[in-house]
């Protein structure tokens, strides 16, 4: 089983600028594929790898064991970096990553209820601890509802999906009760396309992940050593639309230099090699004294 193909490998190293000695966290181990990449690129540097999903924490360290001398993993929310390095008593950072989103595992197994092509419960919940989309969306208000698949989805007709979810969610039970109710509200030829964008939209909600980096993204920044690097990867607009206005405030506050004027897409070869990394969007702030 592949659990994730990591993006932008060579950037995020080159950017890095990984060094004996340093320390470094990645916010979103995930399958440890960027953490891998690293601890190859830089043996005698230290890694922290942070992730919500204990599914990945479970996989990074089977992938890691190799190096688990230069590479601590812990399993919780990016946005409590603050209380996570304070109980690891570390002060700075020379470089942090996010890579923003779920992981390949993450929306191919069904069991985590996150596909809308395979059945499975409605849980789409990045940690266990998190309450599931089936006890969120009882307590939704219709008006929220359309909210959410707007702002964070772009749902072609999100009233009327909203209208049919809203009415139905009582007796709502997997995955494809969610994709046939979608299917009902919209033309047959955008019917893929605004599943994904449903299923997007409602994982979003449900793991509040916009807070979470808006949060995560501002306290990392602090713990950056001057000199240090934040590297994020968005691929969503609401992601990289944070991000954008976060690197842009340093650059104005003179607190962070922005490294790529523009920002940097995978290669035509990588997304031939890997369609998902299609809509990845990678941004560098190094912070200033
Ligand atoms: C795109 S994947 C990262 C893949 C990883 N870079 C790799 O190479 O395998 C995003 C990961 O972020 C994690 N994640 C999402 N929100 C999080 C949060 N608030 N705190 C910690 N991890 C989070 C997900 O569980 C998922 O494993």
């Amino acid at each position: 089983m592949i659990f994730h193909c990591p993006v932008l490998v060579a950037e995020v190293i080159r950017y890095m600028r990984l060094q004996p000695g340093n320390t470094y966290c990645d916010c979103t181990a995930g399958g440890g594929g960027h953490l891998l990449q690293m601890l190859q690129a830089s043996p005698e540097s230290t890694f922290i790898g942070i992730d919500w999903d204990p599914d990945a924490i479970a996989h990074a360290q089977s992938v890691l064991q190799a190096y688990h001398d230069q590479c601590t993993l812990i399993q919780g929310n990016f946005a409590e970096i603050d209380l996570i390095l304070e109980r690891l008593k570390l002060d700075e950072l020379d470089g942090i990553l996010f890579d923003c989103g779920v992981s390949l595992y993450q929306v191919t197994t069904p069991a985590r209820g996150f596909s809308y092509d395979h059945d499975g419960p409605l849980l789409m919940r990045m940690s266990p601890n998190t309450m599931a989309l089936k006890e969120r969306l009882r307590s939704i208000s219709k008006h929220e509802l359309a909210f959410i698949l707007r702002s964070y989805g772009d749902v072609r007709g999100y009233r009327r999906i909203a209208e049919l979810l809203y009415a139905r969610r009582m007796s709502l039970r997997t995955t494809v009760d969610i994709r046939t109710i979608v299917e009902q509200g919209t033309p047959k030829r955008f019917q893929k396309k605004n599943c994904r964008r449903v299923f997007q939209a409602l994982r979003i909600w449900v793991n509040d992940e916009l807070n979470n980096l808006a949060n995560g993204l501002a306290a990392a920044f602090e713990r950056l050593r001057v000199g240090g690097r934040l590297i994020a990867i968005a691929y969503h607009s609401g992601e990289d639309r944070i991000i954008k206005r976060q690197f842009r405030e340093h650059h104005a506050n003179k607190r962070g230099v922005l490294l790529a004027k523009k920002v940097i897409r995978p290669s035509a070869e990588e997304v031939r090699v890997n369609p998902r990394a299609r809509s990845a969007r990678l941004r560098v702030c190094e912070k200033c004294a």
